[in-house]
């Protein structure tokens, strides 16, 4: 049995709730919500209101608890909260993928002058244990790719309107219902939010900081029926991939965007909220890990993982920041993609390193070819209106 936990719970929202759930029906953890600091004084709560308190320093400052668990969707309050309870020689626990991902270098350093643990297997991929799975059992593995399906929303869409010829917006508006969507589901559908976690991944993985701004990321708002024929056709679905891999001894690269997947790829069958992992390493080749990424239960169940992972003092150790140090981030690599843009005249040829195929009718205009990852991120020719980008390839 580990060290009794007393939590300062932040937000009593779907993950809260589900949290709260899974530790109750918990054997094994000796862990209790003490308090829980909410923001809105008007909306009616589940348990008594003895619990909650609006005072977020009735938790910081409380004595009696030693461990704070974050999981508000506001990543700029999180970000104080997460601060302020590490400075103070609390450990903490979160969710929250995009206060990770802008501050990832921070802090680590953080962690380190303090001596704190900060743990956030629930902020990537929900239920599926990556992070801890890419800390401990690669730690000596020479890393080649991480890709997957990150995203639980984007990928409910994406199964739905596919495979059931939903509507788009009936698919992201059950996906809102379900508790899957972010409060903004744009970081969602945007792939704003796999690119948090691709961030967060490849830092375990490769020791590599990068902002997220400085990495590509194309959503799937525009995607519309042709994309959607096209890919039938080919015998393709169509996902939203995150990825980040070795282009060189001392480089890699790293982008979010629509990509086709044949039915080979173990990505095929990952649909609706479920989220897929596939690591590529030197020795132990390629692994699949499978799970639900997005609502209350299977993220309350890795958020409660990370409690009892507390209990027994663990700590990230980010072995990759020594392994690898000295490796860089490159856009400058050729990407093969399925260009569909509105009209003949918009077409150019010159944004192409190569042309391998090219298609106008009436109604449905699309090049395959080959382009550079830094145009495609650096030039609006590819995000001009009516227009769509898929990734070819694996
Ligand atoms: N909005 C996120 C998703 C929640 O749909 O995957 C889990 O991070």
């Amino acid at each position: 049995m580990g060290k009794e936990i007393n939590i300062g719970l932040f937000g009593f929202g779907c993950v809260g709730k589900g949290l709260y759930d899974v530790l109750n029906n918990s054997k094994g953890i000796s862990a209790n919500i003490k308090k829980i600091a909410v923001k809105n004084r008007d909306k009616k709560r589940s348990l008594p209101s003895e619990y909650f308190t609006f005072n977020k320093y009735d938790l910081l400052d409380n004595p009696s608890i030693n461990l704070i668990v974050e999981l508000i969707d506001d990543a700029e309050e999180a970000y104080n909260i997460v601060t302020y309870a590490l400075k103070n020689g609390k450990n903490v626990v979160t969710a929250n993928k995009k206060l990770i991902a802008e501050h990832m270098e921070e802090l680590v350093s953080l962690q380190n002058e303090t001596g704190c643990s900060l743990l956030y297997e629930a902020a990537v991929c929900g239920s599926i244990p990556i992070i801890r799975t890419i800390e401990e059992y690669y730690v000596t593995e020479l890393l080649y790719s991480v890709q997957g399906i990150f995203n639980g929303s984007s990928n409910y869409i994406l199964s739905k309107t596919f495979a059931e010829g939903w509507p788009y917006d009936k698919a992201l508006k059950e996906a809102q219902d379900l508790g899957f969507a972010e409060t903004d589901p744009t970081l969602d559908v945007g792939g704003f939010d796999a690119k948090y976690k691709l961030v967060i991944l490849t830092a375990h993985s490769f020791g590599l900081y990068v902002r997220p701004e400085d990495v590509f990321n194309y959503g799937i708002q525009n995607l519309n029926m042709c994309d959607i024929q096209y890919a039938k056709e080919k015998g393709y679905k169509i996902k939203l991939i995150p990825k980040v891999y070795r282009v060189g001894e001392n480089e890699v690269t790293l982008y979010v965007m629509p990509q086709f997947v044949t039915n080979e790829s173990n990505l095929y069958r990952v649909d609706n909220e479920y989220n897929g992992v596939t690591v590529e390493a030197a020795f132990s080749d390629k692994q699949f890990f499978r799970g639900k990424g997005a609502g209350g239960h299977p993220t309350g169940s890795a958020v409660l993982s990370d409690i009892a992972a507390n209990s027994y003092n663990y700590k990230y150790e980010y072995h990759k920041n020594d392994i690898n140090s000295g490796i860089e981030y490159t856009r400058n690599i050729e990407l093969e993609i399925y260009f569909r843009y509105m009209n003949p005249e918009q077409f150019e040829k010159s944004k192409f390193i190569s042309i391998k195929e090219k298609h106008e009718s009436q109604d449905f205009n699309y090049v395959i070819g080959k382009v550079l990852l830094s145009d495609l991120m650096d030039d609006d020719y590819f995000s001009q209106e009516g227009s769509f980008v898929i990734q070819i390839g694996d």
